[in-house]
């Protein structure tokens, strides 16, 4: 067939949080493991996350994984799945201090133990007053976590492909996963990656909104090529808003400064959150803190010459503590605010941060989806971690810092289940001879579109589009009207032109291969946003503004062709406790 071909045990896909912690696990058990990475490894987004990764250690207040597994069920506003979610708390202590004793470099308190912070909606006592369970690297927690997961990984010889984008999935007639074609970024080389197992841990896809906290690669890969490939995307529709980006430039600012102390302010200097959530005030969940800010923002209580954003408040925490704790925070403040947050506050607004849906995965990170004649059932060969993965923990809403344990957990896991795997699948199944055909037709398409529109113009449309009709509240006609267009910026898309074709970073061919990606999550997004008809955690619905467990009490699945909906129920039924009861959700 003419393109180079390397064979590997494990192809994974993505050098976050996830996608190492999972590599690292399969390197240490001597498997031949490839990492494909857009960027250099630490430049992953991962990198970004500030205020922690959560875990109920008790170090600072009692606290116990019951109490964390009840607080993100509710924070998932009852639509997680309550068996991952058990999995995944009970977990929390022991994989912390795993990373703890692969050199994390946590803060300390006095006597020695890992630093921890409160974060929104982690509660002691099911619900009743905030804890401190936010383990912490000052707000530089995933770069800490980032780099120690690299090290350990060229410590056990993983095989790293550094800038380099894979394109798509290779399937056999049986829907089996059998590697991915990828594409040397510098060189546009295109190569297969053939392998007995491959894992997707290929982050989020904030990069559809205009107004994003997220890095500009994270484009949805991961869900482009599995939506490619016939696999379905799980409850798109719930995308998050981090209540504190800076306003007019975006970047995330952690939820941690409230967890220190700081809190939100209107135009009239009038702390407004205990207004709309009494007992935790600031520290409610995201979904309810976004929207009591875009409430305030609304009925005109915004700040600025505009009104539009609000203030937050953390100069009465000091010098001493600011540049302490926060020390990334006040240089974000400084450099993209222009304000020395020990004297003045810092302007902020929702800003879209995080997919809760994904590729659907149970709780070892295997790809489950319609697939042979079974209605659900795991997808041979394939596997998902992290943000671009819907295992169902965070449901509608994720509680801050459960998106840092959720990487670690499940790559653990992930890792540990395709060892078991392998076992059973000693022999890589032949690759069928139309492996690069699909990626290789998109590509020579490019190549030979003339008079087709900007990628760059494309794009902006799209994301436009999303930013005005999928935001904090989301009303009828607009999402009606968002469908609709969204389905014509895909059009659009299929004949998009690379102006520049020179090789110099080869930014327009790449942009134009992410835009594939963006259009399906964006398109996934919106048409499922359409179709629910009640408002749960971050999908808030102007005419339905009431969850309905009764109708809607389930996970929703989108296929791309066809730009089809269908649905599947929620896990309810932990692995060893009892159920938590469906009731309504106050902070
Ligand atoms: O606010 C933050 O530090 C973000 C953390 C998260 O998204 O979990």
């Amino acid at each position: 067939m003419g393109i180079a071909k390397r064979t590997f045990d494990v192809v994974v896909v993505g050098a976050g949080g996830a996608g190492m912690r999972a590599a690292l696990q399969l390197a240490q058990a001597g498997l031949k493991v490839a990492v494909l990475s857009k960027v250099f490894p630490t430049r992953s987004h991962t990198v970004a996350a500030q205020g922690g990764i959560a875990a109920s250690l008790g170090n600072v207040k009692e606290d116990n994984w019951h109490w964390h597994m009840y607080d993100t069920v509710k924070g998932s506003d009852y639509l997680g799945d309550q068996d991952a979610i058990e999995f995944m708390c009970r977990a929390a202590p022991e994989v912390v201090y795993e990373l703890e004793h692969f050199g994390m470099p946590f803060d300390r308190l006095d006597n020695g133990k890992i630093y921890q912070r409160p974060f929104g909606g982690h509660m002691q006592d099911y619900g009743k007053t905030p804890v401190d369970r936010a383990c912490a690297a000052a707000d530089r927690t995933g770069h800490a976590l980032l780099h120690t997961l690299y090290q350990k990984n060229v410590q056990a010889n993983t095989n790293f492909f550094i800038e380099w984008m894979a394109l798509d999935l290779i399937r056999d007639d049986d829907g089996d996963v059998l590697g991915v074609v990828a594409m040397e970024i510098e060189t546009s080389e295109v190569m297969i990656l053939h392998a007995r197992a491959t894992l997707f841990a290929t982050g989020g896809a904030g990069r559809i909104f205009s107004a994003s906290t997220n890095a500009y690669i994270n484009t949805g890969d991961g869900l482009g090529m599995a939506a490619r490939a016939g696999i379905p995307l799980e409850d798109m529709e719930f995308y998050q808003f981090h209540p504190t980006g800076v306003h007019g430039a975006g970047v995330l600012i952690t939820e941690g400064v409230r967890g220190e102390g700081g809190y939100l302010v209107n135009k009239d200097g009038e702390r407004f959150m205990p207004r709309y959530a009494p007992n935790a005030k600031d520290l409610a969940s995201r979904d309810v803190v976004a929207r009591a800010m875009a409430t305030e923002i609304k009925e005109g209580r915004g700040c600025g010459p505009h009104a539009d954003h609000v203030l937050l408040k953390l100069d009465h925490l000091g010098d001493d503590v600011i540049r302490h704790r926060l020390p990334g925070i006040r240089d974000i403040a400084l450099k993209f605010a222009h304000v020395d947050p020990a004297r003045a506050p810092i302007p902020v607004v929702p800003t879209a941060h995080y997919m809760m849906g994904g590729i659907p995965t149970n709780y070892h990170g295997q790809v489950v989806a319609p697939h042979r004649t079974a209605p659900e059932d795991v997808v041979q060969g394939f596997y998902a971690v992290g943000e671009c993965a819907c295992v169902s923990v965070h449901g509608a809403n994720r509680l801050g810092c459960n998106s840092l344990l959720d990487l670690i957990v499940f790559g653990r896991a992930a890792g540990r289940q395709i060892i078991e795997d392998l076992k059973a699948n000693p022999h890589h199944k032949p690759l069928p001879a139309d492996a690069a055909e699909r990626p290789l037709a998109r590509l020579a398409r490019l190549e030979a579109q003339k008079d087709g529109e900007r990628v760059a113009d494309v794009g902006d449309a799209m994301r436009r589009t999303m930013q005005q009709h999928c935001g904090v509240f989301r009303f009828p006609d607009l999402l009606a009207e968002g469908a609709r267009k969204i389905v014509e910026v895909a059009e659009r898309a299929r004949y998009t032109e690379i102006r520049d074709k020179s090789r110099v970073f080869n930014t327009a061919r790449v942009e134009a291969l992410e835009l594939d990606n963006l259009i399906e999550v964006a398109q996934a997004t919106m048409i499922a946003a359409e179709a629910r008809k009640e408002s749960r955690g971050a999908h808030a619905r102007e005419d339905f503004p009431e969850r309905d467990d009764k109708n809607w009490l389930k996970h929703s699945l989108y296929y791309s062709e066809g730009r089809r909906l269908d649905y599947k129920p929620v896990r309810l039924k932990p692995l060893t406790v009892e159920s938590f009861p469906l009731k309504a959700r106050v902070y």
